[in-house]
């Protein structure tokens, strides 16, 4: 397995290129299933997860092609002629649940094997199942798959989310715009990525308002059409990279950074003593001292905190002037990044959902090993600011969320090497 070698190499200052989100792209690849026409994204990211949703759009025989070195995704669905999702590849990725509702709303039934837990919770599907049965969905669980039909075609039905669901909304979304009648959806999740889908949706002919609200009404349509959509900016690779700078000093711009995918981030940073700023490329983002200082963090659904910015913000605090106390109130174990920030020397004490960080002049340089995708880069922006050699092992976690992780970085000064496992 690679490792990723860096060492604390003072400030940072250039540019760096921010991709198409992945949680955008894992939920744009999947509606391809709706339609029979060709559609194309844009601006796609080039990572391990992008490439499992393709095999698994494959292997039910959807035609997916990597174009312009993977930026470029074309997409075709004319010939499904299997619509059974396999534990194999579903367990790797459990964005793998989204094919359930695209499938389920075009042919009237579908397979899909229960993802399993990961690393950071259970992660249940729930809400999914309960959001396609008031669609008229009729579920069987066996064998650890879900057996969905909808005989007669999913009717248009009120879904009551009892707590917001990037997952579950989008599923629910992309079902109800082939569903007949109308749709609403209370409690939705109004992420950019739930706004990104809505908008390639509705390019495609659905019939959709409120999207980016908590209540999306959806008029389904007989059939819909091809389209070509650009993947929405990824709003966690910027959070990720404007750290960058936060820990280390130096000024640094990403590019194509807009400041309402980050806002309620930004104004953290700006607490903490960051300064961002709205550029015609993107945002620059320079720490204003030597030092930001402690500022306590809660993790919300959007427009709140991002849980997916959270442990890269606990990097940051780790290095803070003062005490800082972040609630993660999304997920119940994210916080495994914390035992190897203390191998770094940073003072963390873990309570349940509540970590307490006590913040320190420098970090140590240390050998640490990634567990989850954003922990594995919060431990890379560790080691940017850190005195010494950190060498972060288990990258194929990093390696499905980031891409060129060491290129970027590299380019703007920092000390960073991947070695290839011999
Ligand atoms: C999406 O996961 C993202 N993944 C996650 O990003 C992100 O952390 C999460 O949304 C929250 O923003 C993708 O978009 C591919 P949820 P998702 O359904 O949809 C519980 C990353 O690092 N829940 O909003 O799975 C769930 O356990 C990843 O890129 C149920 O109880 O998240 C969690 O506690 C990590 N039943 C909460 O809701 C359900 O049926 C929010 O989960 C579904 C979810």
């Amino acid at each position: 397995m690679d490792q990723i070698i860096v060492t604390g190499n003072g400030p940072l200052n250039g540019a760096i290129p921010i991709a198409g989100a992945k949680n955008a792209c894992l939920t744009l690849m999947p509606a391809t299933l709706l339609s029979e026409e060709p559609l194309t994204l844009t601006n796609a990211p080039r990572l391990s997860d992008i490439r499992t949703m393709t095999a698994l759009l494959q292997s039910l025989g959807a035609e997916v092609t990597a174009m312009n070195d993977g930026k470029v995704l074309a997409l075709s669905s004319h010939g499904l002629d299997n619509h059974t999702a396999d534990y194999d590849i579903v367990r790797k990725m459990r964005a793998s649940i989204l094919v359930l509702g695209p499938m389920l709303a075009r042919d009237g039934h579908a397979v899909v094997s229960l993802p399993g837990g990961c690393a950071i919770g259970a992660r249940p599907v729930d809400l999914h199942l309960k959001a396609l049965e008031a669609m008229g969905a009729e579920l069987d669980l066996r064998e650890g798959y879900v057996h969905a039909k909808a005989p007669g075609g999913l009717k248009g039905g009120v879904v009551d989310f009892p707590i917001v669901s990037v997952g579950a909304t989008e599923n629910a979304l992309m079902a109800a715009t082939l569903a007949k009648g109308t749709t609403v959806l209370n409690n939705a999740a109004r992420e950019p990525e739930i706004v990104d889908l809505a908008q390639c949706l509705r390019r495609m002919g659905a019939q959709i308002e409120g999207e980016g609200t908590s209540e999306i009404t959806i008029q389904g349509v007989d059939r819909l059409n091809g389209a070509t959509h650009p993947v929405v900016t990824d709003r966690i690779e910027l959070g990720t990279y404007m750290l960058a700078p936060a820990i280390c000093g130096g000024e640094v711009t990403c590019l194509g950074g807009r400041m309402d995918l980050v806002a309620a981030f930004a104004e953290k940073l700006d607490e903490a003593g960051v300064d961002v700023t709205e550029t015609p490329e993107g945002l620059t983002v320079k720490r204003r001292g030597d030092r930001v200082r402690a500022v306590d963090v809660t993790t919300e659904p959007f427009p709140g905190f991002p849980t997916d910015l959270q442990a890269q913000m606990m990097a940051l605090l780790c290095t803070a002037d003062g005490v800082s106390v972040l609630e993660e109130k999304i997920f119940e174990n994210r916080f495994m990044h914390a035992p190897e920030l203390l191998r770094m020397g940073a003072k963390i004490e873990v309570h349940g959902g509540t970590a307490k960080v006590t913040g320190v002049e420098r970090l140590k340089g240390a050998p640490v090993m990634a567990t989850d995708l954003r922990a594995s880069v919060s431990l890379i922006l560790a080691g940017l600011a850190a005195e010494g050699e950190t060498v972060v092992s288990r990258v194929y976690h990093l390696d499905r969320g980031y891409e060129r992780v060491e290129e970027k970085l590299m380019a703007c000064g920092a000390k960073i090497e991947r070695v290839r496992e011999t």
